[in-house]
């Protein structure tokens, strides 16, 4: 008897860190939703149960505390929940702690998505009709892997050449390279999203945005890397979500798209801007926030630019961001750290402290 997905079951790898916990609550809040979701994540420091704190009630969550990198465990899942369509977004992902301890990237990232593609292929290969037509995993990847643009260039494509040049740009890459190679060789129903820099609620305040908040609330330098004149290309993370989801209806399997906010900035901009609205939200004595910005010394192999061309996802399947700008979207998000300084504690605990004093104190200025 060949296994059967039950219901419509979505199985999310990652669900406890940024974008993972985000697309939770966004695929739960959905019109045509999905009757089991399971979020099987390992819980590494950037994955903290306080980001999906609000899903316990729900009966169609649950929550499976597992490795991708453990064949048996990720098995298990496949052959215990069924399910319909797979989102994977566990990752390592953060650039800075890639240039000083790359191993766990590429275990994780080439590794771990080796496994679970393994795991889905021999699912799906069990499948048979509709079910087998309608399975589809879904890789969340980044538009670091096409390396670094030069100031005038067009943005990224689909077609745009592989050019990845930090150990986590080349870990992603490899596992983009494997996802394909499932499809190609196995026919497995893949779809890549490659997406430029998320922002928004429940990022761990390592990656540039939400650092700066908690950096100026503490009155602690502010830096920014190199000479600050890096450009990124930034999404709300609701509006990635929404293409994730919009993937996993209508992708053409075996595609990929770009997913993108078309607002690119540099990052003495977003640093100046934040400031701003510091000084409005929370105005401190005697000065402005942006007295503490500070250049330091850059990242290695810094990617002088990202920018990204989202067409072919507005074309085939009309996605938009909703989020009207990069200024509200920033508003919206200094807002929301500002009235979860609870949170910002939490997820702060454990080794972060370590880690910022790793990557900052000896850094010195550019
Ligand atoms: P994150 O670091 O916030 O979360 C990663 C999650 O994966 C955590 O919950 C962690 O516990 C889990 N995880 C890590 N290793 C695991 C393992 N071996 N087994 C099971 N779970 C594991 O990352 P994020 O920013 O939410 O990014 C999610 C995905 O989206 C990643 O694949 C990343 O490459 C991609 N992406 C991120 C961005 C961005 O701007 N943040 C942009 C484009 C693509
Ligand atoms: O482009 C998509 C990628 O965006 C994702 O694939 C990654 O997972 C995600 O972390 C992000 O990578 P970046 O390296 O662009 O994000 P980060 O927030 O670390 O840095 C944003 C920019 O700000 C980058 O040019 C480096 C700079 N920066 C960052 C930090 C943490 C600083 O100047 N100072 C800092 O302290």
């Amino acid at each position: 008897m060949p296994l059967e997905p039950i219901g419509k079951t979505l199985l999310v790898t990652g669900g406890c860190g940024f974008i993972g916990s985000n697309f939770l609550r966004l695929a739960l809040r959905a019109p045509a939703a999905w009757t089991r979701i399971i979020n099987l994540d390992k819980l590494t420091y950037a994955g903290r149960l306080e980001n999906v704190a609000g899903l316990a009630g729900d009966p169609r969550y649950s929550f499976v505390h597992a490795d991708i990198c453990d064949p048996e465990a990720v098995a298990g899942v496949f052959a215990e929940h069924r399910p319909s369509a797979v989102v994977h977004l566990a990752a390592e992902s953060h650039v800075d702690r890639s240039i000083l301890h790359p191993q766990a990237f590429v275990r994780t990232n080439v590794e771990g998505t080796l496994v679970l593609l393994e795991a889905a292929q021999r699912f799906w290969a069990s499948l048979e009709g509709s079910a087998r037509e309608g399975f589809r995993f879904l890789h969340a990847s980044t538009d670091e892997v096409y390396g670094s643009l030069a100031p005038e260039a067009p943005p990224f494509t689909e077609a745009s050449p592989y050019a990845p040049r930090s150990p986590y740009a080349a870990s992603k890459a490899a596992s983009d390279h494997l996802v394909r190679a499932y499809s190609a060789t196995y026919g497995l129903p893949v779809l890549l999203s490659n997406c430029s820099n998320n922002y928004g609620p429940f990022q761990l305040p390592e990656k540039l945005i939400p650092l700066l908040i908690r950096f100026a609330l503490q009155g602690r330098p502010l830096p920014v890397y190199g000479d600050g004149l890096q450009v990124r290309d930034w999404l709300y993370v609701e509006d990635h979500c929404r293409a994730l989801l919009l993937l996993l209806a209508a992708g053409r399997p075996g595609q990929t798209y770009n997913v993108g906010g078309e607002e690119e900035r540099t990052n003495l901009a977003i640093t100046e801007q934040v400031c701003r609205l510091l000084d409005a939200l929370r105005p401190k004595a005697g000065g402005s926030y942006r007295d503490q910005i500070e250049l330091v010394a850059d990242r290695p192999g810094h990617d002088r630019r990202y920018a990204v061309d989202a067409g072919k996802l507005r074309r085939e399947l009309g996605w938009r961001p909703h989020m009207e700008s990069l200024e509200d979207g920033l508003s919206t998000t200094v807002a929301w750290y500002l009235e979860h300084e609870g949170w910002m504690e939490q997820v702060t605990g454990g080794g972060y402290s370590g880690w910022i004093a790793e990557n900052y104190d000896r850094r010195g200025q550019s």
